[in-house]
């Protein structure tokens, strides 16, 4: 026996010792509340793994393994524990990164697991994973596939040209040309969704979501039939791994009769394999005489000029500022960094009114799009400051980083950085505005409690109590 397997076994030897000491001292830890108790696979993971995992973790879908039947699950019991226990650090499962002890709790879609869940799926490991009765499993949910459009069949399909990538190829950054929409009257989209086609083959290579794709982002603009600056509008990115945008119903986007789609700045990173891509946008339409009663504010904010990422540093901070002009509704929170960025927190200021609206951890392999619920969307006061924090680790511990020994400042490439949260708005007049706040406080009046970034819910009872003075 060589001295380098004794020196592990001497290792493992203190780790078991650890462990054993660890179980002495937590004895028959009591389980949390609403945690089941005696879990088993088939009654009480199973319906987790359904609601939050299957939709990527499937055959031929976006994940590495299927986590579906007991048998294709038990072997991944301890990193399926492991995993959803990062809660919103880098690497969780499934990947949302919304801090749930900080902020706004209420999103469209949100997949992630409780603390109860979490909780139920550790001491269903700990336990040694067992399957349960077969009489408790749950019928299964039906799925689409990773290629179908999540939207629904769009009403428009629009293609980029094609482009070979060599499965050798350096990152490469430029345009993909133009698209023309084909569109003979103006209509307002609902919804808008990409979907990269290329000729990969499914099913093989999905270490990370980067192994089905090469069109690793994509941002897309529309002109108008004049063709001037003026007509330009500029939708929401495609990155390769982000969810659809739906947009408010009250505020659908015009896409103007005979625009054309321009593929602007478009990044390719190859995967290994040689592939030839273009990119489909799908865009969903009101109904012929829809009118939009309010409009789509892109709130793009954060700090480019003054990045300044130093080399194997750990808590490297940013801060950036945005007064709005207007009386505000948010409706989406996506934080937007590089490799180096690991949390974000977005604040508003009125007066003496702070109220962290959320804190999210951050995973560049994972570009996710977090959309208020309606009756809990931020409602600001025109001139609330919004206060934008953002964290990165440039240093060892952070794995998305190539090499953590380089200064990066800002740009577009993946190796440069960027600091921008990708706030999507309505704005409003006072009276709508004072609308919302009213069906706000109403229903505050209904639950109690505080409604987080409805910063002038209760003022005015408030300032009525005190007398009234304007
Ligand atoms: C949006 C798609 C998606 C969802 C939802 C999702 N996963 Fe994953 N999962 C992935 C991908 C892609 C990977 C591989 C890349 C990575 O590790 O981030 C992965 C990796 C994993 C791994 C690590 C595999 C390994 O090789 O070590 C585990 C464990 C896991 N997921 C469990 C889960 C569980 C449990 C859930 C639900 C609670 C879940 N995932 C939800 C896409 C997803």
């Amino acid at each position: 026996m060589t001295t380098l397997s004794n020196a592990r076994r001497a290792r493992s030897l203190v780790r078991g010792l650890i462990a054993g000491a660890a179980v002495w001292v937590v004895a028959a830890p009591l389980p949390a509340a609403g945690q089941a108790l005696d879990p088993t696979f088939t009654k009480d993971i199973a319906p987790i793994l359904q609601r939050s995992c299957q939709k990527c973790h499937r055959p031929n879908s976006l994940a590495p393994m299927s986590l579906i039947t007991y048998d294709e699950v038990r072997p991944w019991a301890r990193s399926i524990k492991n995993r959803t226990g990062l809660r919103n650090k880098m690497g969780t499962m499934p990947p949302w990164y919304i801090e749930k002890d900080i902020g706004i709790q209420r999103f469209k879609d949100d997949w992630s697991l409780s603390d109860d869940e979490i909780a139920t799926i550790a001491a269903w490991t700990d336990n040694g994973a067992p399957r349960g009765n077969p009489a408790d499993m749950p019928t299964p949910p039906p799925f689409i596939d990773v290629d179908e459009w999540e939207i629904g069949q769009p009403d428009l399909i629009v293609s980029s040209g094609a482009v070979e990538v060599k499965g050798s190829a350096p990152d490469w950054w430029g345009s993909l040309g133009q698209a023309d929409s084909g569109l003979t009257e103006d209509r307002y989209v609902a919804a808008i969704e990409y979907k990269e086609r290329n000729n990969l083959e499914r099913g093989v290579k999905t270490d990370t979501v980067g192994g089905l794709f090469v069109i690793h982002h994509s941002s897309v603009a529309t002109i108008g039939p004049e063709g001037s600056r003026r007509n330009l509008h500029i939708w929401p990115v495609h990155e390769v791994g982000r969810n659809a945008d739906v947009f408010d119903e009250a505020a659908g986007v015009m896409l103007k009769a005979g625009s054309t789609l321009m593929f602007s700045s478009t990044h390719l990173h190859s995967n290994g394999t040689d592939a030839t891509a273009r990119l489909e946008v799908g865009f969903k339409f009101h109904p012929k005489g829809y009118e939009p009663t309010q409009d789509v504010q892109f709130l793009f904010f954060g700090n480019g000029p003054d990045i300044d990422i130093l080399p194997l540093q750990d808590n490297q901070r940013m801060d950036a500022y945005f007064t709005l002009p207007e009386n505000t509704k948010l409706s989406v929170y996506e934080p937007h960094m590089h490799a180096p960025g690991v949390r974000m927190c977005l604040e508003a200021v009125w007066g003496t009114t702070v109220q962290t609206l959320n804190c999210s951890g951050y995973d560049h392999n994972w570009v996710r799009v977090y959309k208020y619920e309606d009756d809990a969307a931020p409602l600001l006061p025109k001139g609330t400051i919004l206060h934008l924090t953002g964290y990165f680790n440039n240093s060892l511990t952070n794995p998305n980083v190539a090499d953590p020994r380089n200064w990066s400042g800002s740009g577009h490439r993946s190796v440069d950085n960027m600091f921008i949260n990708l706030l999507q708005a309505i704005y409003m007049d006072d009276e709508e505005f004072a609308a919302e706040v009213a069906k706000r406080e109403q229903l505050l009046r209904l639950t109690g409690g505080v409604d987080i970034g409805c910063l002038v819910c209760g003022a005015n009872e408030a300032q009525a109590n005190a007398g009234g003075a304007q």
